[in-house]
C-alpha cells in the first residue's frame, strides 16, 4: 500500500493468448498469465464454499440418522477427516466410533486438524462423576440444554465429548437439539419473540477458582446472533452460566424472560431433541454454537462411575484443514 498509486494508468497494455503485458509510466513491465487473471476475475469472487456451508436443520428424525465416522479413519484417511468436518458444518452433529477407552483421543483429533482450542479449563477437560462436586458438570444431576462457555467473547466453535467410562445403570444420556432449527421455527411461530432473542443481550458470567487461579469472566450477547444478512452466526444459551443480574431496563425484564422461556420450551419439544447414551469409545462432536447439549441424571456407585474427556476446536483451523484436503485431492494450489 505504501507504494500503490490507485490512479496509475498503464502506458501500454497488450494481451495475447497466454499473457497480459503492461508497461507502466516508469518503464516497469508486468506480466500476468491469462489463466491466472481468469481465476482472479472480480465477477467470479464468490463466497468461499468451505466457510459458508449449506446447513441442513434437523429435528428428532436425527435420532437414527446421526452421521458416523470411525476414529481410525479420521486419524489415517484425509477423505474421512474432510467428510467428518463437512458433516459438522452441514448437520452440526456427528459421532466418532471406536476411539480408545482412555484419555488422549481428543488430542489426537485436534492434532489431525491443527491444535485444540485452549480455554481456562485447559486444552481438554475431564468430567468425572464425583459425589461432592462444585461444578454442576461434575455432579450426576441433570444438565439442561446449553451451549458451552457463553461467558467468553469468543466461545469455542466445535465441541468433542469422548466417553471413556459410562455408567451401567440407567441415565447419563446426552441430549442434543438443533438450535438453528428451533430458531427458524420461532421466526415463523412468533416473530416478536424471534426479534427479542436476536436483539436483547443476556449477561453471562463465571466466577470460580481453578488450578489455583481465580477467574471472574463476563460476557453479554443476545441468545441468537445473526449476521447482517440474516444468516445464523451463533447461539448463546446456558441457564447455569446466565448471570444472576439482568442489565436491561426493568420494563423489558418480563419480555426477555418470556422469550427465553418460549425458546426453552421449543428446545424440549419431543419433535426437536434427540437423546443418545454414548458407549465407551464413542466421541460426540457438535457445533457448540448451534447444537445445544444436555445430560440426563444418573446414579454413581462404587462400581458404576462415569468419565468424559472434552475439548474444543475452532472453525478457522477446521475449515483450513478442509481446504487443504480439497486442494490436495483436486491437485490445486491455494488461491
Ligand atoms: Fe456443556
Amino acid at each position: 500500500m505504501v507504494n500503490l498509486d490507485p490512479d496509475i494508468i498503464p502506458d501500454v497494455a497488450e494481451v495475447d493468448d497466454k499473457t497480459l503485458t503492461i508497461r507502466w509510466p516508469d518503464n516497469h513491465r508486468s506480466q500476468f498469465p491469462v489463466s491466472w487473471l481468469k481465476e482472479m476475475q472480480f465477477s467470479n469472487m464468490s463466497e468461499d464454499p468451505v466457510s459458508t456451508p449449506v446447513r441442513q436443520f434437523w429435528g428428532n428424525e436425527m435420532q437414527h440418522n446421526i452421521p458416523k465416522f470411525s476414529f481410525a479413519d479420521i486419524l489415517h484417511n484425509d477423505k474421512s477427516l474432510h467428510d467428518w468436518i463437512e458433516a459438522l458444518q452441514v448437520h452440526g452433529l456427528a459421532l466418532i466410533k471406536d476411539a480408545p477407552h482412555k484419555e488422549g483421543a481428543i488430542h489426537e483429533i485436534g492434532n489431525r486438524i491443527s491444535i485444540l482450542k485452549t480455554t481456562n479449563h485447559g486444552d481438554t477437560f475431564q468430567v468425572y462423576s464425583k459425589p461432592k462436586a462444585s461444578n454442576l458438570a461434575y455432579t450426576n444431576v441433570e444438565l439442561g440444554l446449553h451451549t458451552d462457555l457463553t461467558y467468553y467473547a469468543y466461545p469455542p466453535n466445535i465441541q468433542l465429548l469422548h466417553c471413556i467410562k459410562q455408567v451401567q445403570s440407567k441415565g447419563g444420556e446426552n441430549q442434543f437439539c438443533d438450535g438453528y432449527k428451533v430458531t427458524e421455527d420461532l421466526r415463523h411461530i412468533d416473530p416478536e419473540v424471534f426479534r427479542i432473542l436476536t436483539t436483547m443481550p443476556i449477561d453471562f458470567r463465571n466466577a470460580r477458582t481453578d488450578s489455583g487461579k481465580v477467574y471472574h469472566m463476563k460476557h453479554r450477547s443476545p441468545t441468537i446472533q445473526l449476521f447482517p444478512d440474516g444468516r445464523f452466526k451463533a447461539i448463546s444459551y446456558s441457564d447455569s452460566n446466565r448471570a444472576p443480574y439482568v442489565q436491561i431496563p426493568v420494563k423489558d425484564v418480563h419480555t426477555i424472560y418470556r422469550a427465553m422461556k418460549m425458546f426453552n420450551t421449543e428446545l424440549y419439544k419431543e419433535e426437536n431433541k434427540i437423546e443418545i447414551k454414548l458407549v465407551e469409545g464413542e466421541i460426540a462432536s457438535f457445533d457448540n454454537q448451534r447444537v445445544l447439549h444436555g445430560r440426563s441424571s444418573f446414579t454413581v456407585t462404587e462400581t458404576s462411575t462415569r468419565h468424559i474427556e472434552g475439548g474444543y476446536i475452532d472453525w478457522d483451523e477446521a475449515c483450513s484443514r478442509m481446504r487443504v484436503i480439497r486442494e490436495k485431492m483436486r491437485n490445486q494450489k491455494p488461491l
